[in-house]
């Protein structure tokens, strides 16, 4: 009898740290890594939604952004990570893509991570140089086929949004196009202001006050509905071709056997932030909107990637794209 009392009051004692740990959490600063660049949609979205968690944590929520391989290295960064709450991912629909795109990825990306909540939904908009020739969809259809050996097509890298979503549309004009590859589409952005590359669908975050400022031309968004900040681009359906409706969902991850208690902490700070009146004043800005609160939850980003990976894998395999 006296050897289970023992025993118990061992199992308590070590137990009680953990907890103890998770009560004080966050005890420093907590970095949510972008596997995007700086300047980017990602980076955007993602730096609006630490500065409102730190102000519930009462911790720096940092940005670090690691680039590269369509956001699968900032992934596996995270994957690997300690599992104690102080290092995030926050990442998009390219989780879910990237799942079939690389057969040899160095994480699984329905096992290798603790899920806290969908944060937002972003738009994506076609867009070319100023002064690309086309004055209207149907026009920049043609031309780009006619010019397919000569325009250029920016994106993020294999797996990143504005991958997908120029997939999609060579697809759909059954046209390939030479594709040019950044750590992110903020860089990718510069290039595009420049002429330096003529066309890339992006996120209205990273679009819309190029669009409004008249520094780029905008041909469609890829949305059901017009957007109330973009009223005169018309939607890609309305153009004819709504086989590339995409909207870019976005989710926090924390490395998996991060402690529960953590992560609700987390989840429930991301709710907090997703009503801060600056990230909704700012993602109205920029086309998009929070995710309600009760998409803001573990189980609703767990349910959203399996349903994305399974609606992906089908479409990728047909396009025959793979980046390994
Ligand atoms: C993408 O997937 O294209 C990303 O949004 C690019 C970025 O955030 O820089």
């Amino acid at each position: 009898m006296k050897k289970m009392w023992v025993a118990m009051l061992a199992a308590a004692a070590f137990a009680v740290p953990s907890v103890a740990g998770a009560q004080a959490y966050p005890e420093r600063a907590v970095t949510i890594v972008v596997p995007f660049s700086a300047g980017g949609p990602t980076d955007t979205v993602t730096r609006l939604v630490a500065e409102a968690m730190a102000k519930d944590l009462g911790q720096q929520v940092l940005v670090e952004n690691v680039g590269g391989a369509g956001g699968t290295l900032g992934a596996a960064r995270v994957a690997e990570a300690e599992a104690d709450g102080y290092t995030l991912l926050l990442h998009h629909i390219g989780m879910a893509t990237s799942a079939t795109l690389y057969r040899k990825l160095p994480y699984d990306p329905l096992n290798a991570f603790d899920y806290v909540g969908l944060v937002t939904e972003v738009p994506m908009t076609i867009v070319a140089r100023k002064d690309f020739e086309p004055q209207d969809f149907k026009a920049f259809i043609e031309h780009v086929k006619a010019n397919k050996d000569q325009v250029t097509v920016a994106n993020a890298g294999i797996g990143a949004a504005s991958h997908l979503c120029g997939m999609l549309f060579m697809s759909a004009i059954e046209t390939p196009l030479t594709t040019v590859p950044y750590q992110g589409t903020g860089p990718a952005m510069t290039d595009l202001l420049g002429g330096q590359v003529d066309i890339m669908c992006d996120q209205t975050t990273n679009t819309t006050k190029q669009i409004q400022g008249g520094t780029v031309k905008a041909y469609a968004v890829t949305t059901p509905e017009r957007l109330d900040v973009l009223p005169d681009l018309p939607t890609v359906t309305e153009a004819g071709l709504p086989a590339l409706e995409v909207s870019v969902w976005h989710g926090l991850y924390a490395p998996k056997g991060t402690p529960p208690e953590v992560v609700e902490r987390l989840s429930k700070s991301l709710q907090t932030a997703l009503q801060d009146e600056n990230v909704v004043a700012r993602f109205g800005e920029l086309g998009t909107t929070p995710s309600p609160q009760e998409d803001a939850t573990p189980q609703a980003l767990k349910a959203k990637l399996e349903t994305e990976i399974n609606r992906w894998r089908p479409i990728i395999e047909a396009a025959g794209v793979y980046a390994d």
